[in-house]
């Protein structure tokens, strides 16, 4: 969100005004007592806060209340408005675009910078696209200062804040590379009166497989927006994404799985479009354990009727596989009450199918290809949902 963007910015030196946030129209109106002429804005993690009215100018301390009252609670795509952020209103001359961003097609950074940023940038870049000029970054050698003239010098900022502009490139590289960051962007960077400049919106992406490294970020995480079966998943360390379907799915390999979506979803089609209801990698450990908080997770979901386990036995063999199924199964008792469809196959697949044969547990089929695997699960969901 913009308030904790902004905190990352300043603990680098990127200039801006932090201001206080607040979860309720008293909570505003007190900040404005404190801060004078004010903007309340919509603390969500989406842009175009300003165009769906979350940004508003509040010239006295009721005024802020009054808009807080409004923006609290509202709805801008799809998300809930919990907070403001009352920020003190600055003198606004002219509005800039500046970022930094993974570009995973050229497999380097690049920076994105317009002096023409605002609230319309995406209609500049489709009108006037020469206006937003495009710098990759070696990641090797990164931003010096040396490059850092070159992209203000290349996007046109005025002469008098060159020096401003150059520093401010430098610390937002500063965010992107230290915060482990997919994007930092800001917009607008601001030129105020008197020849400011300041950063009045901030967005930061970060890579979560860098958290490790980075144990102030937990607190950046929207406990609150989070879905709850999600956020159950992640606790237990389990790779998963929640979708709009009935067919529970877990596989093995980031690959796999998603080509298991895409085939329960094609089989689906034949049963009224019934759907994959997530994504889950068990990765290569697919201990009892492991079998178990998947399955929990996944029976944790009201719209989940089936389950369809495929797995592929690489160095985890299917035996070990088979043993977590029964294992977690047997964990989780009378709780796992769907059916599941279970595909194995690769490494020591007898052995795991006999495993999985002898235990014969009643809401297990075994199938042997995935392609004939596939059709069962969306079959499944179908007749337990007629
Ligand atoms: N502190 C501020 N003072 C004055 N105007 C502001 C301030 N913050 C934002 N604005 C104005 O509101 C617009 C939208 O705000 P912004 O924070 O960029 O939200 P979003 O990008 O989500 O619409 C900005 O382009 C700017 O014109
Ligand atoms: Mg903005």
């Amino acid at each position: 969100m913009e308030y904790q963007a902004k905190e990352l910015f300043a603990k680098h030196d990127v200039p801006v005004t932090l201001g206080i946030v607040a979860t309720t129209p008293d909570e505003a109106k007190v900040a404005a007592e404190q801060l004078g002429v004010v903007v309340v804005k919509a603390q969500v993690k989406a842009g175009g806060r300003g165009k769906a009215g979350g940004v508003k100018l509040a010239k006295t301390p009721d005024e802020a209340f009054e808009h807080a009252s409004n923006i609290l609670g509202m709805d801008i795509k799809g998300l809930t408005v919990n907070r403001v952020l009352i920020a003190p209103a600055a003198s606004i001359v002219e509005e800039y675009y500046f970022s930094f961003l993974l570009d995973r097609a050229n497999r380097s950074y690049l920076c994105i910078a317009s002096v023409e940023g605002g609230v319309e940038i995406e209609e500049v870049a489709k009108t006037n696209p020469d206006a937003v000029r495009q710098t990759p970054i070696d990641a090797g050698t990164g931003v010096d200062e040396a490059k850092a003239r070159e992209i203000v010098a290349d996007a046109g900022f005025p002469e008098v804040l060159t020096e401003q502009a150059v520093q401010t490139v430098l610390a937002l590289w500063k965010v992107f590379v230290e915060e482990d960051a997919t994007l930092v962007e800001v917009n607008p960077l601001a030129r105020l009166e008197g020849d400011i400049l300041e950063a009045l919106d901030g967005k930061v992406s970060l890579d979560e497989n860098a958290e490790f490294r980075h144990e102030d970020h937990a607190a950046f995480e929207d406990k609150a927006a989070a879905d709850p079966l999600e956020a159950k998943a992640k606790a237990k360390g389990l790779n998963y994404v929640k979708l709009d379907g009935a067919v529970g799915i877990i596989g093995n390999g980031a690959g796999l799985v998603m080509s298991t979506l895409e085939v329960v979803a094609y089989a689906g089609e034949a049963h009224g479009g019934v759907k994959p209801a997530n994504f889950l990698d068990i990765g290569g450990g697919a201990s009892a354990q492991v079998m178990a908080d998947g399955l929990d997770v996944i029976l944790g979901d009201e719209q989940v009727r089936s389950v369809f386990v495929n797995v592929f036995g690489g160095i985890t063999s299917c035996d070990a596989v088979a043993n977590g199924i029964v294992g977690g199964l047997d964990l989780l008792g009378d709780t796992a009450s769907k059916p599941l469809v279970v595909r194995l196959d690769g490494n020591n697949v007898e052995e795991g199918r006999r495993i999985l044969n002898d235990r014969n547990h009643p809401l297990v089929t075994l199938v042997d290809t995935m392609a004939g695997a596939a059709d069962r699960p969306p079959a499944l969901a179908n007749i337990e949902g007629a």
